[in-house]
């Protein structure tokens, strides 16, 4: 029987992060018209990473367009843990800083998780303080990390309810893996997350409504893991060099393969990448309303 396949549908990232940002312009403008509060992030970038470097400026260039005051702080990779663990005691303190952002990847001589719990957990709009994991964990409110917020912005918007759904998480990183899980599993999904030590990933794929790849592994995921109209949500920014010798960016998602099987999936670039940055201007929002005991409008 001959079947006609078709192709799945691609979930435009960017232009609905381009949304939420204009969407959001307008509330820093009437939170500034109205409460006299400009909405203050400061950005830490450690050392010379190249790719980081290139987050931070996006990230700083999209605050600016929304409104937010952004403070930049660029430190040598030769920088000490104490000056930096300083340096963000300085702007816990601040009243006129309402969120805190440190680059991640910081250089090995940097204990990421002491600079983390260093932050006052009510700036921290990565979402990455143990008492906003905790939060989340316990389906409270608290800060949410970016990525996987805009993950679950992006599956909302093409399935509607995610009630009941079958969801498979690929990687248990801090940053994405595991509050993509909870937030899932908070939004009344059937939770699954796998990892290194998965044994049978393709089986596990093959059963999820929802698959979300986030194990930083080029074109892992292929076309025959994925179920037939399945949701894709690719989180994978990796870099491979072309046999034409250029350099591009691949996601996590084997993409030529699984737009043909699944029913929607999120292109590398132009799918998470930009929602990242949205939910970050969005938790700084946040947090300055917070932080001024205003009700959050949105
Ligand atoms: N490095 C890669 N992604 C992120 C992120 O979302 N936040 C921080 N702080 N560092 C990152």
């Amino acid at each position: 029987m001959a079947v006609s396949a078709r192709r799945a549908t691609v979930i435009d990232g960017k232009a609905v992060a381009a949304e939420r940002r204009a969407d959001l312009a307008k509330r820093v403008a009437a939170l500034k018209a109205d409460h006299g509060l400009t909405p203050t992030l400061a950005v830490f970038l450690v050392g010379d990473d190249p790719a980081s470097a290139i987050y931070v400026r996006n990230k700083g260039a999209a605050a600016a367009a929304a409104g937010i005051r952004v403070i930049d702080v660029k430190l040598p990779a030769t920088a000490s843990e104490a000056d930096l663990l300083a340096r963000v005691g300085v702007m816990n303190g601040d009243p006129a800083v309402n969120g805190i952002l440190v680059q991640l990847p910081l250089p090995k001589t940097i204990a990421a998780d002491a600079v983390i719990d260093a932050l006052d957990p009510a700036k921290d709009v990565d979402g990455l303080h143990p008492e906003n994991i905790g939060r989340l964990a316990a389906g409270r409110d608290g800060l949410v990390p970016c990525t996987p917020r805009g993950c679950l912005i992006l599956l909302e918007r093409t399935l509607g309810t995610l009630d009941g759904r079958r969801a498979l998480v690929v990687g248990r990183s801090n940053l994405v893996g595991r509050p993509a899980a909870q937030l899932l599993l908070r939004a009344n999904c059937t939770v699954t997350i796998a990892h290194s030590r998965t044994r049978d990933l393709a089986a596990e794929c093959r059963r999820a409504e929802i698959v979300v790849a986030a194990i930083g592994r080029s074109e892992f995921v292929r076309g025959d893991w994925v179920a037939p109209g399945a949701t894709v949500i690719d989180v994978g920014i990796n870099r491979v060099t072309g046999s034409d010798g250029k350099d591009r960016i691949v996601g996590d998602v084997a993409f030529a393969e699984v737009v043909e099987v699944a029913g929607a999936i999120t292109p590398v670039p132009g799918g998470v990448g930009p929602m990242t940055i949205a939910c970050l201007l969005e938790n700084t929002y946040e947090a300055a309303c917070r932080q001024r005991g205003l009700e959050l409008d949105q």
